[in-house]
């Protein structure tokens, strides 16, 4: 079935604007912030490509220049390293090193919103290929990866499929949220609406969606249709909610993990101390000073 195809191409929608980490997005793309050592971007890169992806297209704006910078390999710096024997370093260093022509760029020239983003790769997709979208603000610590989690289960339901993440009722209105057919099994449910952002006391379900999608080549031809009609923003909700419509599957993904949202501020703080209190170089030192903090 042409939509079970595997999913080997990824879309990063990295053109925002950044605006809730002014002043410092003035300069740094949100997406090299780095939490600990590692900036985010690289977080979803490494999820990708343990989820199978071997193409990665990013879908940049004005000022995302370090970004692109980031993917260079540098040699000098790993002569360097080599020559001082340091290896961990080394091996660290060429982990994050791409293959030449694995990452696309293209433009959105304006923040015309996520779906806006999403449409602006569609010329580096084929129109029968199934594809992955992940918005590196969410960052996910999780056993086995999201993204491969989801590609299991994806292989199973095909259709398209996004992350859910559970919420508490009184969070639930920042979110789009799954108004759910029924249970395909214990971590996937069948998709009959989404709602933006709902009123409190009105919310469909308690999942909400968050940045990691497995998306049927139709929502790009429905982005396409969107954007036609649209003279503001697209939103991506829409383009999935529009398979609905069209009696084609969509699935909402319980994954195992825990989700930080690091396009804000506090969940930025909160995932840098979990991220330090896992690493074992840094963990003892870390929960000692936390354990001086007021309470
Ligand atoms: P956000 O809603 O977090 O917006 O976008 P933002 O601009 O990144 O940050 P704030 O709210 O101003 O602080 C969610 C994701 O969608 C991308 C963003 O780069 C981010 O990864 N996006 C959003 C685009 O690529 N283009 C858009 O037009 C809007």
């Amino acid at each position: 079935m042409s939509n079970k195809r595997n999913v080997t191409k990824a879309i990063f929608p990295v053109a925002g604007l950044g605006t809730r980490f002014l002043p410092a997005t003035k300069s740094i793309p949100k997406e090299i912030m780095t939490l600990v050592d590692r900036p985010l971007i690289q977080y979803a890169i490494d999820e990708a490509r343990a989820a199978g992806i071997k193409e990665f297209i990013f879908v940049t704006s004005r000022g995302k220049g370090a970004l692109e910078d980031y993917f260079d390999h540098s040699p000098v710096l790993e002569q360097e390293l080599a020559r001082k024997g340091k290896t961990a370093l080394l091996e660290d260093l060429e982990n994050t090193n791409m293959d030449s022509g694995a990452i696309a760029y293209v433009r959105q020239y304006k923040a015309l919103g996520l779906g806006h983003a999403v449409w602006c790769a569609r010329r580096l997709l084929d129109p029968t290929e199934p594809f992955a979208v992940l918005l590196p603000d969410d960052v996910i610590a999780a056993e086995k990866p999201c993204l491969q989690q989801m590609v299991e289960a994806y292989s199973e339901t095909g259709g398209s499929m996004v992350a859910a993440l559970e919420v508490p009722q009184e969070k639930a209105s920042s979110y789009g949220v799954l108004d759910i057919n029924g249970n395909v099994n214990d971590t996937t449910v069948s998709v009959k609406g989404m709602v933006e952002k709902p009123e409190s006391g009105t919310e469909p379900s308690n999942l909400a969606v968050i940045g990691r999608y497995i998306l049927s080549p139709n929502v790009m031809q429905n982005l396409h249709a969107l954007k036609k009609g649209a003279g503001g923003e697209i939103q991506l909700t829409d383009a999935i909610a529009d398979e609905i419509a069209a009696d084609r599957g969509v699935f909402g993904y319980k994954f195992k993990g825990k989700r930080f949202d690091c396009g804000s501020k506090a969940g930025f703080l909160q995932a840098t101390i979990a991220f330090g209190l896992s690493r074992p170089d840094l963990r003892d030192e870390l929960s000692a000073y936390l354990k001086t903090l007021p309470a």
